[in-house]
């Protein structure tokens, strides 16, 4: 199973839901890539050691024809790791034959680990086509504003166009609502119109600063629970995706 996280959008979540399906993957006992398509490097960050990152083989490489990159070791022995490079932005603009080459490399190693999650950068380019012609699922975080749909439409337009030409395994997008204050009336407004226009995945996450703590210390929130609310809802929303995409649970 290959996911791809997605919203051009900076800042709802992308990476910290990634890291959270990785770990939740792992602790179904499932062999897990995470590929770090951010030149930022959160990801690479949380489930790597960043120092060992620059001399390991980085997710760029995946765009490259000289063979498959072999994937660092992560924080957790079923967690494996492309980690992010600075390279990675000039890959945007190389040619469409470079995506066709990172999908027969994401192909080959979805053959030694059974998950593949990988974190985009907020862009549309030749990272973002390769990683959803490589999918067979879109997950997109998204907070619960006024004006959160707008720049989703070219995400899900890409998205179809890629499913119609380049992959027709991959299924519709599932959204997950982020950062939601559950007193404010106005996110529980808009999250319950997105909820009428996509398929929305429950519970909504909400805001706590639990996410953030977690992940400076390189854990899931629901190993680190200062907020056992916070923790159980991002454990149930992780087991109700990866349910959802026929992740096994070998426990
Ligand atoms: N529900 C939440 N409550 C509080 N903080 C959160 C929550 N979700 C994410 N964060 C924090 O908000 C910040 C932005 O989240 P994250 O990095 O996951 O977003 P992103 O979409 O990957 O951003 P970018 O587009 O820059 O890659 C991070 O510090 C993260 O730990
Ligand atoms: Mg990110």
């Amino acid at each position: 199973m290959i996911v791809t996280v997605a919203n051009h959008k900076g800042g709802v979540g992308k990476t910290a839901l990634a890291a959270h399906l990785v770990f939740r993957a792992a602790e179904r006992g499932n062999k897990v890539l995470a590929v770090d398509f951010d030149a930022q490097g959160n990801l690479t960050g949380t489930l790597a050691d960043r120092g060992r990152a620059l001399k390991a083989d980085g997710a760029e490489r995946l765009f490259a024809a000289d063979g498959v990159p072999v994937p660092m070791s992560g924080v957790e022995p079923d967690i494996a790791v492309l980690p992010a490079t600075a390279a990675l932005n000039a890959t945007d603009r190389g040619p469409l034959s470079q995506a066709f080459t990172a999908i027969g490399h994401l192909k080959a190693l979805h053959g030694e680990f059974g998950i593949i999650v990988i974190d985009t950068a907020p862009a549309i380019g030749l990272r973002l086509t390769a990683a959803l012609a490589a999918s067979q699922y879109l997950v997109v975080p998204l907070q619960p504003e006024s004006y959160a749909v707008d720049g989703v439409a070219s995400l899900l337009a890409e998205a179809v166009s890629i499913s119609e030409h380049m992959n027709p395994n991959l299924a519709p997008a599932e959204f997950v609502i982020n950062a939601i204050h559950p007193r404010a009336r106005q996110h529980a407004a808009t999250a319950k119109r997105l909820a009428q226009q996509f398929k929305v995945r429950t519970p909504y996450l909400r805001r706590a600063i639990a996410v953030a703590d977690a992940l400076a210390v390189k854990r899931p929130v629901w190993r680190n629970p200062t907020n056992s609310t916070v923790a159980n809802e991002w454990a149930v929303l992780c087991d109700e995706l990866l349910d959802a995409f026929g992740v096994v649970d070998w426990r």
